[in-house]
């Protein structure tokens, strides 16, 4: 997949971020399975902190949304093992997994906020 691919996604969740009233930020992908909901920002991984593709795709994640929630070991366990975000939130590359909950874990408001469905229930 490429940037112009890329761009056309990050436009589509601008939209939907647009027709909710809410802002999911380009590129952001929030995981609901184990547990809802945590944040992955390409924006901070790849503007802010100038990192290639290459060093997630596709070895650690594919390029599709929600993938790796789907297995099994998508857990904090396997986090500290150096799997997916552990591979560099350890404590060295990056801020370790077992620090800063928050930071990755924005919860059940935090993703009604970024997707918008608390406000449409509110509305309903
Ligand atoms: C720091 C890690 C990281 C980097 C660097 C990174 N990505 Fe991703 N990317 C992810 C994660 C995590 C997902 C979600 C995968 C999943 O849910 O299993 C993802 C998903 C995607 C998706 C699917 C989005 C969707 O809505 O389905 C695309 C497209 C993508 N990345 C493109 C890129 C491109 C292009 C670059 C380089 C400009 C890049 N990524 C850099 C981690 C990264
Ligand atoms: C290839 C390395 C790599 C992977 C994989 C990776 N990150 Fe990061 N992440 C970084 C680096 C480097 C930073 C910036 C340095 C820091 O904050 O420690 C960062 C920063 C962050 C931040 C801080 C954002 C801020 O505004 O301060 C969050 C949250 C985050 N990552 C979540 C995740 C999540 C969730 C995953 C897995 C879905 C993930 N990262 C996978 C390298 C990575
Ligand atoms: C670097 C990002 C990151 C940080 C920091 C982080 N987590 Fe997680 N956490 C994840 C990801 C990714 C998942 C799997 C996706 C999901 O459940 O939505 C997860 C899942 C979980 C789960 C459910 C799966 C399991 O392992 O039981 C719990 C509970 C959890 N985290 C607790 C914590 C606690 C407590 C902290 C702080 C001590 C923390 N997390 C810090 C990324 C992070």
């Amino acid at each position: 997949m490429n940037r112009t691919k890329l761009t056309i996604l990050a436009l589509a969740a601008l939209f939907v971020a647009g027709i909710t009233g809410q802002a999911l930020a380009e590129g952001d992908i929030i995981f609901t399975e184990p547990v809802m909901g945590v944040i992955f920002s390409h924006d901070v991984h790849v503007e802010e902190n100038g990192m290639d593709c290459e060093e997630c795709h596709d070895d650690l994640f594919e390029m599709e949304a929600l993938t790796a929630q789907q297995n099994d070991d998508f857990t904090m366990q396997s986090l500290s093992e150096g799997n997916y975000c552990g591979a560099c939130h350890d404590g060295d590359m990056a801020f370790d997994s077992d620090t800063r909950c928050a930071s990755c874990h924005i919860g059940v408001i935090g993703y009604q906020k970024a997707t918008g469905t608390a406000e449409r229930s509110t509305h309903h």
